[in-house]
């Protein structure tokens, strides 16, 4: 049966994407998955080694997990890479994550369109370097060339969710000055589009790793009636089967968005 574990212990490719009761196999798979990759600092330092050592693994469990994700049929992929807090910390940690960022974008150019791999960027990109920057509209504008049906990865820079929904409110206010939009017509759906999210689902699944249980600024409008999945494992060691279990205990849960159980 699709979805259904193998003797290795993953999931074997779903036959359908399509959202069914809980609990049935090759059904129910979540469409969209985020993850707030944490825990590659203390990921290091339990090997002794450089907090910057435990991000160039966290970028690797990063393509793995984004590969596994397409096999078996998620359709979108949100990872928290930096924060718009994270800028806090020491010019050397964040010069080698945005080091690491730009050496993954730029095998990512060569490559994305071969694996029918869509990267999308959330975040204000302002501050971030020209370098770093013109390789993500790069990308955006390779994105913009494959199929709305590939696989999408959105890689959270520089994203904070109340710096994301400030962007949002600012940018439609213009459109109301400009005469563009009237103020009545603002609904969820509306203010959606104006989000980095445009266009793409809620996250059906939000995952934290590394024993930590809070948002930390991810995702505040999207999460609305998201599932959440904890695990102690820091995200260097986050493999496919801990996803295979973040998938298996979405799939148990009722979800039910306000109402009665049925
Ligand atoms: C997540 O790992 C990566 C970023 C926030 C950039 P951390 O660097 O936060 O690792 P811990 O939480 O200190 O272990
Ligand atoms: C959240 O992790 C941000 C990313 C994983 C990119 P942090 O490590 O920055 O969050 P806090 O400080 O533990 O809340
Ligand atoms: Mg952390």
């Amino acid at each position: 049966m699709a979805n259904q574990s193998t003797e290795t212990g993953r999931l074997a490719p779903p036959r359908s994407n399509e959202t069914g009761s809980s609990g049935e196999p090759g059904k129910n798979l979540p469409r969209h998955i985020a993850i707030i990759m944490d825990g590659n600092g203390r990921w290091a330092a339990s090997r002794g080694l450089p907090r910057t050592a435990g991000h160039k693994a966290g970028a690797e469990t990063f393509r793995r997990i984004a590969t596994y994700c397409k096999n078996i049929g998620v359709k979108y992929l949100t990872v928290y890479a930096f924060s718009t807090e994270n800028w806090k910390r020491s010019e050397t940690e964040v010069s080698a994550i945005m080091a690491l960022l730009k050496k993954y974008l730029l095998e990512a150019v060569d490559t994305m369109e071969r694996d029918h791999i869509r990267l999308h960027f959330f975040g204000d990109m302002t501050p971030i370097a020209p370098e770093l920057r013109a390789l993500a509209r790069e990308t955006d504008e390779i994105t913009e060339h494959l199929s709305k049906d590939d696989f999408q990865a959105n890689v959270c820079l520089n994203y904070g969710g109340r710096d994301e929904i400030l962007r949002a409110a600012r940018r439609f206010a213009a459109d109301c000055a400009a005469g563009e939009r009237r103020v009545e017509e603002l609904d969820e759906a509306l203010f959606s589009e104006y989000l980095d999210s445009a266009g793409i689902p809620d996250p059906e699944l939000i995952i934290r790793p590394s024993g930590e249980q809070r948002l930390s600024n991810f995702l505040l409008w999207q999460c609305a009636y998201s599932e959440f999945y904890y695990t102690d494992t820091f995200w260097p060691d986050f493999d496919e089967a801990e996803l295979d279990r973040a998938i298996a205990a979405y799939q148990s849960r009722d979800r039910r968005f306000g109402g009665v159980k049925k």
